[in-house]
């Protein structure tokens, strides 16, 4: 029987990955951890702690007492945010990773990680369009050097210590539960927010910065396959690319106006674009969907309709 713990469950990701892997391995089963409290629907139906993963005592007694057999790591310091605190960002992101890794390396019962990379191990020597699985990596932002570094562990803990590890570069996601940690593709959800709340926003990125995106449910499912995946299946054993689709601010804008024709946006770049610049506008994920079935059902329409459908309801409005 499985026992997981996901760190950094509070966030975008983990508050809707609990509760899809508590569907299939039991609420007992899967613990959700954080520095902060999970959502509402997370604490009540299975267990929680409070705790930092950079607090490698507690943290190796809570996966022994707990009989953890697989962690899913998604504790980070986002691309915005660790362009603010660079060396804080570096040494978070890199020290829970190192804790995890040398966690799964002691303790025999673990037996699976999961730990997410990102597009932002690319950078502006990249090819840019249809971006390989393999190419250059070559990224010029902390969070970027940090994915990056963290993937080159994650291959050697594999190659040396045969620790299975598993890993997505996810692109910018999109959900509506929890709202984005402090990254470049967040515009992509605040556009959503601000179409119901004021029915304006003013953008911090220009009208053509193409950048993958994935609908959350869609990541979920990524994450999980993979998870689940044949170990002989997988040929990457640092991260697989995963695209989903490529859209600019102005695209996403106008599948808005559909539903709200009055809504306006404005282009006011800030930092943020020039990480978005030096990313990719889209990837090529096709040893993903060889190796372990990926497949993306979101597209723009469909993506864009459950958004502002969910954003919608989280106020009292209906979209029709
Ligand atoms: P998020 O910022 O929404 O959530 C991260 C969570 O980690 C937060 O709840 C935070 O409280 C928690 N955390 C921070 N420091 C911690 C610590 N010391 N101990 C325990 N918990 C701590 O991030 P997310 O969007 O859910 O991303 C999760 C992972 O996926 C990250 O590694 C991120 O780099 C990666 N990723 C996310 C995206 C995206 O678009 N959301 C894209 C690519 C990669
Ligand atoms: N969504 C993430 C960010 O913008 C990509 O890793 O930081």
């Amino acid at each position: 029987m499985e026992r997981i713990l996901v760190i950094g469950a509070s966030g975008q990701i983990g508050s809707e990955l609990v509760p899809e892997l508590r569907k299939i391995y039991g609420n007992d089963n899967v613990f959700a951890s954080d520095l902060k409290e999970p959502a509402e629907d997370v604490k009540n139906a299975g267990p929680w702690a409070v705790l930092d993963v950079l607090d490698t005592k507690r943290l190796v007694h809570f996966v022994i007492r707990h009989k953890i057999t697989q962690i899913y790591h998604l504790a980070a310091v986002l691309s915005g945010n660790a362009e603010k605190i660079p060396l804080q960002a570096w040494n978070i992101n890199m020290e829970s990773l190192m804790n995890i890794l040398d966690l799964a390396k002691e303790i025999p019962e673990i037996n699976k990680i999961f730990w997410p990379s990102s597009i932002a191990v690319f950078g502006p020597t990249t090819p840019r369009h249809n971006t390989p699985q393999l190419t250059v990596t070559e990224p010029n932002t902390v969070y970027g050097i940090s994915k990056m570094a963290g993937e080159r562990w994650v291959e050697y803990y594999h190659q040396k210590y045969g620790v299975d590890i598993r890993s997505i570069r996810y692109p910018g996601l999109i959900s509506y539960k929890t709202e984005p940690g402090g990254g470049t593709t967040d515009y992509a959800v605040e556009i959503f927010y601000e179409a119901i709340k004021t029915g304006k926003y003013e953008c911090f990125l220009t009208e053509n910065s193409y950048l993958p995106m994935q609908f959350m449910t869609d990541a979920i499912k990524a994450t999980i396959s993979l998870m689940e995946a044949d170990k002989d299946k997988l040929s990457i054993h640092s991260s697989y690319n995963v695209g989903g689709i490529s859209f600019s601010p102005k695209e996403i804008y106008e599948e808005i106006k559909v539903y709200l024709p009055d809504f306006s946006i404005s282009y006011k770049p800030d930092f943020r674009q020039a990480i978005a610049d030096s990313w990719p506008a889209s990837i090529d994920d096709s040893v993903a969907r060889n190796d372990w079935g990926l497949q993306n059902e979101y597209e723009i329409k469909k993506l864009t309709d459950v958004m502002l459908k969910g954003v919608a309801e989280k106020f009292g409005k209906t979209i029709k």
